[in-house]
C-alpha cells in the first residue's frame, strides 16, 4: 500500500518572471490515481526552461518548478497505473497524449487535443497541483513535469519506460533534445538521403537536428549559428559547412553551398531573424521548419513572393510525431552508439547551477547542461 502523505524534496522554483530560481524544500502531494512518483536522476537545462523562468511563454505560470527534460526511477504509482512498476528507469514525456483524440489517432500525438492544455499550464491531468511552497502556497510544475527537483508527481502517460544500456544522466536528454530533433528531421521535414539541408541554431535542440540530419544522410549540410565554438562544435559533429549567422550575406552563403538553396533549413532559435534566415536559405519548393520556440507577441516575416517558388514554412513541435513510441526507440540507438548524446553535453551541475546554466545559455556558451539529482543513479562515472 501507498503511503498517501505529502513528503518534503528539494526542488528550484521560480517565483516570478525575469527573476531568478532558488533551491527550496517544497512538498510533494502523492501521486493520484492515474499518476507516479518518480525520483529524478538527472535533467537537461532547456531553453524552453529558460523561455519560462523570463516569462516569454505568457499566461500566469509561477510559481513553478521548472525542468521537463528528464528521467529517473519510478517510485510510487497511483492505483489506476498499469504497466509501471517502482525501480523502472523511465523517461519524462510532457504531452501525456491521450491516445484517443483526433490527433493522436493522426500520429501526431505532441498535439494531442485533451492533455497539451495541462502541459501548458503546468498542471497534472485534472488541472490541480502537486507541489507546495514551504508557504503552503501551490506551484506549478513545468509542461506537467516540474523535474528540477528530487522527486516529482506526473501523469502516468508522461513518462516513457526506458530501455536498459543508457546512462540517465544521457536519456535524460532522449525526451525532449532528442526526440525533438530527429522528430523535425524524420517526421516534419522526411529529409532524404542526397537531399541538402542546413541548421540554424545549434544548442541543444540543434545539435540533435543536426545529428538527425545527418544520418538520414543529408548532403551538404550546413550548420549555422552566431557563435563561434558552436560552429566548430557542429563541424566535429558531421556538419560539412558551417556559416557565421551574423554575416550579412550569410543566407547567400548557404545558398551557395547547398548549390541555388537547400532542401530543407531548421531554425531551432526561436527568433524573427533566424526564421527568416532559414527562408532566405531554400532553393525553390524547399522547406522551412521551427523547431524554435520564440517567445508570446514576437511576429515573423518572408517575403511572400517565395510562395510562387513553392517554398513552405512551417511549425514543428515536440518532433512532430508520437513521441512516447519513438523516445524508447531513440534511446536504444543512443545506448547502442548510433547517437551520440554524451557528446552534445557540454557541463554537468547540481540543482543549484540551473541559473549559471541560464547565464551561459543567454550568451551562447556551452551547448547542454544536465543538473545531476543523484549521481549514482544517474550513472555518471566518479
Ligand atoms: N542567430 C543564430 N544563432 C543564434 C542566434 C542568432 N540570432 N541567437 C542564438 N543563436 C544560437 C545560440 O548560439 C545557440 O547555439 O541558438 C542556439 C540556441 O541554443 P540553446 O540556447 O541551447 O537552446 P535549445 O535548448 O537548443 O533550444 C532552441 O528550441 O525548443 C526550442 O525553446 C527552445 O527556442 C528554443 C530552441
Ligand atoms: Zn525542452
Amino acid at each position: 500500500m501507498q503511503i498517501a502523505e505529502a513528503m518534503p524534496v528539494g526542488a528550484a522554483v521560480w517565483r516570478n518572471p525575469g527573476a531568478p530560481g532558488s533551491v527550496e524544500e517544497v512538498l510533494l502531494d502523492p501521486a493520484g490515481p492515474s499518476e507516479v512518483r518518480v525520483r529524478v536522476a538527472a535533467a537537461g537545462v532547456c531553453h524552453s526552461d529558460l523561455h519560462q523562468a523570463d516569462g516569454h511563454l505568457g499566461g500566469e505560470l509561477f510559481p513553478t518548478v521548472l525542468g521537463h527534460e528528464g528521467a529517473g526511477i519510478v517510485e510510487a504509482v497511483g492505483t489506476d497505473v498499469a504497466g509501471l512498476e517502482p525501480g523502472q528507469p523511465v523517461a519524462f514525456c510532457f504531452i501525456a497524449a491521450c491516445a484517443e483524440c483526433r490527433r493522436c489517432l493522426e500520429g501526431r500525438a505532441a498535439l494531442c487535443e485533451r492533455n497539451s492544455r495541462a502541459s501548458f499550464e503546468g498542471t497534472m491531468l485534472d488541472g490541480t497541483t502537486r507541489v507546495r511552497l514551504a508557504d503552503g502556497k501551490p506551484a506549478r510544475s513545468f509542461l506537467g513535469i516540474g523535474c528540477f527537483a528530487e522527486r516529482c508527481v506526473v501523469p502516468a502517460r508522461a513518462t516513457v519506460p526506458l530501455p536498459p544500456g543508457l546512462p540517465l544522466w544521457q536519456a535524460a536528454l532522449v525526451g525532449c533534445a532528442v526526440v525533438t530533433g530527429f522528430g523535425a528531421v524524420r517526421n516534419a521535414a522526411g529529409v532524404r538521403a542526397g537531399e541538402s539541408a542546413c541548421v540554424v541554431g545549434l544548442g541543444g535542440v540543434g545539435l540533435q537536428v543536426l545529428a538527425a540530419a545527418r544520418l538520414a544522410g543529408a548532403e551538404p549540410l550546413v550548420a549555422v549559428d552566431r557563435t563561434p565554438a558552436k560552429l566548430e562544435l557542429a563541424l566535429a559533429r558531421g556538419a560539412t559547412h558551417a556559416v557565421d549567422a551574423g554575416a550579412a550575406d550569410a543566407a547567400r552563403q548557404i545558398r551557395k553551398l547547398t548549390g541555388g538553396g537547400a532542401d530543407h533549413a531548421f531554425e531551432v532559435v526561436g527568433r524573427a531573424e533566424t526564421i527568416r534566415l532559414a527562408w532566405d536559405s531554400l532553393r525553390a519548393g524547399g522547406t522551412a521548419v521551427v523547431v524554435g520556440l520564440a517567445p508570446v507577441g514576437v511576429e515573423a516575416a518572408v517575403p511572400a513572393i517565395g510562395f510562387i517558388s513553392e517554398k513552405s514554412l512551417r511549425g514543428c513541435f515536440y518532433g512532430s510525431g508520437e513521441p512516447r513510441r519513438e523516445i524508447p526507440e531513440l534511446a536504444r540507438l543512443a545506448a547502442d552508439g548510433e547517437i551520440d548524446v554524451a557528446g552534445s553535453v557540454s557541463h554537468l551541475a547540481g540543482l543549484d547551477g540551473i541559473e549559471d546554466a541560464f547565464g551561459r545559455m543567454r550568451r551562447g556558451e556551452g551547448s547542454r547542461t544536465v543538473i545531476v539529482l543523484d549521481r549514482e543513479l544517474a550513472g555518471v562515472s566518479p
